[in-house]
C-alpha cells in the first residue's frame, strides 16, 4: 500500500492566520502533540521572520525525536543561515526554500523574469544542500504557473540537488481537475522527477482544499502538507484531520496508508483551538463539536437501533469520547425515543404519564429556547417528580 507522508504546517503557514501569535513554549507544546500523532514533518516556523519564531524552531528542533523538523526560507542565503541555526541539532532536519514562479508573482511581485527565477532557485538550493540532505523547493503559486516553466524549473532544482518538491496552490484557485493535471504533467514531463518526491499544499479559498490534495495523491503526489483544524492564511489550509480520516474510512477506494495515530486528533485540534485562540466550527467535518451530533427523530431512532445507520465516523475512532460526542442531541426535532433515553441515562424512573409530561414540556420548551441543554431537561423531570 503507498505511503503518504504528513507534511504539517499549523506552526507555520498556520500561525499566518490573521490574529494567532504562538510563543516558542506554545508552539512546543503543539509540536509535542503533532509528534505524537505521528506526522511525518513538522514545519515548525520561519527563523528568518523574527528572534522569537528563530528561537521556537530552535527549541522545537532539539526536543522532537521521531518527526522531521523543517523550517521555512526564502531563496536568499540569510534566510539559509538561520534555517540551519536553528535546525542543526535535530535528528532529522529539512529546509524548505521557496520562490513563485507564476506570471503575475514574477512580473510584479518579484520583478524577475523566468532566466532569473530558475538560477536563484538553482543556486539556493545547491547552497542549501552544503548543510542539508533533505532539501523541499515549493513553487509558490505553481497552479497558476505555465506548464512548460514549471517542468523546465523543477528538472533544473533536482539536479541542483532538491529531494522534494512541493507544488502549492497557494490562492486556492484550482479545480481537483486541473490541480491533478499539473502532478500528472509533471510526472510525465520531468525527466529526473523520480530522484524527488512529490507533494500538495492546497489552500481552501474554495473550499476545494481537501478534493485538491486527493488529486494531487492520486496523480503522483507522496506528501500532504495539511494544518490543524485546517488554519493558515486566509481560508486556511488542507485541514489534516478531515484528509487523515478520509483516507483512512474511504481506503476501500483510495488504498493509501499513512503513520498518523488518529484517535490522537481530538486532543491535537482541541491543544491548537486553545494556544490560537481560533474556535472550530461547530459543523467542521471530523472534530465540530456536531459532527457526531443527531437531533432529527428518525435519526436519533435508527442511531439507537444501529450506529450506522447515520455515523459513518465512530467518535472513538479520532479520540472524541462519548461525553463529548454529544450523539443524541435533543433539540425540536428529537423524538419521544431519544428522550426516553435521555431521561434513563439520568437514573431517574418515570410512570408513562409522567414521561408524556416530561416530553411535552420539553417540546414547548425547543420552542422558546435555542439550545436545551441537560441542565434544562433534569429541571422538567425534578419538577414533575416534585409536583407528583
Ligand atoms: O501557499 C504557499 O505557496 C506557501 C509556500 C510558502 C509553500 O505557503
Ligand atoms: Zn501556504
Amino acid at each position: 500500500m503507498t505511503e503518504i507522508k504528513i507534511f504539517d504546517t499549523t506552526l507555520r503557514d498556520g500561525e499566518q492566520s490573521p490574529g494567532v501569535n504562538l510563543n516558542k513554549e506554545e508552539k512546543l507544546e503543539i509540536a509535542k502533540q503533532l509528534e505524537r500523532l505521528g506526522v511525518d514533518v513538522i514545519e515548525a516556523g520561519f527563523p528568518a521572520s523574527s528572534e522569537g519564531d528563530f528561537q521556537a524552531v530552535k527549541l522545537i528542533a532539539d526536543t522532537i525525536k521521531n518527526s522531521t523538523v523543517t523550517a521555512l526560507a526564502r531563496t536568499k542565503k540569510n534566510d539559509i543561515d538561520r534555517a540551519y541555526e536553528a535546525l542543526k541539532n535535530t535528528a532529522n532536519p529539512r529546509i524548505h526554500i521557496f520562490l513563485a514562479t507564476s506570471p503575475i508573482h514574477r512580473e510584479y511581485k518579484l520583478k524577475m523574469d523566468k532566466e532569473t527565477v530558475v538560477k536563484t532557485s538553482v543556486d539556493m538550493v545547491s547552497y542549501a544542500k552544503t548543510m542539508f540532505n533533505e532539501v523541499e523547493w515549493s513553487a509558490e503559486d505553481a497552479s497558476r504557473t505555465e506548464l512548460d516553466f514549471l517542468a523546465e524549473i523543477i528538472e533544473s532544482v533536482i539536479d541542483a540537488g532538491a529531494t522534494i518538491i512541493n507544488l502549492p496552490d497557494t490562492v486556492g484557485y484550482s479545480t481537483p481537475e486541473e490541480y491533478g493535471q499539473m502532478f500528472k504533467y509533471v510526472k510525465e514531463n520531468v525527466p529526473n522527477i523520480d530522484q524527488a518526491i512529490l507533494s500538495t499544499h492546497c489552500h481552501n479559498d474554495l473550499g476545494l482544499a481537501v478534493s485538491n490534495s486527493i488529486a494531487g495523491i492520486e496523480n503522483g503526489a507522496e506528501q500532504i502538507e495539511v494544518s490543524i483544524n485546517g488554519i493558515g492564511e486566509r481560508a486556511g489550509n488542507a485541514s489534516l484531520e478531515e484528509l487523515a480520516v478520509l483516507l483512512h474510512i474511504r481506503n476501500d477506494v483510495y488504498g493509501y496508508q499513512t503513520n498518523l495515530v488518529l484517535n490522537e486528533i481530538k486532543r491535537t485540534s482541541d491543544v491548537v483551538s486553545k494556544l490560537t485562540g481560533m474556535a472550530v466550527q461547530a459543523n467542521k467535518a471530523v472534530i465540530g463539536r456536531n459532527a457526531y451530533a443527531h437531533e432529527a427523530g428518525i435519526h436519533q431512532d435508527g442511531m439507537l437501533k444501529n450506529s450506522e445507520t447515520y455515523e459513518i465516523i465512530s467518535p472513538a475512532l479520532v479520540g472524541v469520547s462519548s461525553e463529548e460526542s454529544n450523539t443524541l442531541f435533543l433539540g425540536k426535532h428529537s423524538g419521544r425515543h431519544a428522550f426516553k433515553d435521555k431521561v434513563k441515562s439520568f437514573g431517574i424512573e418515570l410512570t408513562t404519564d409522567e414521561l408524556s409530561t416530561a416530553f411535552n414540556n420539553f417540546k414547548e420548551l425547543t420552542d422558546h429556547k435555542k439550545e436545551v441543554t441537560d441542565d434544562d431537561i433534569y429541571a422538567i423531570l425534578m419538577e414533575i417528580k416534585t409536583d407528583a
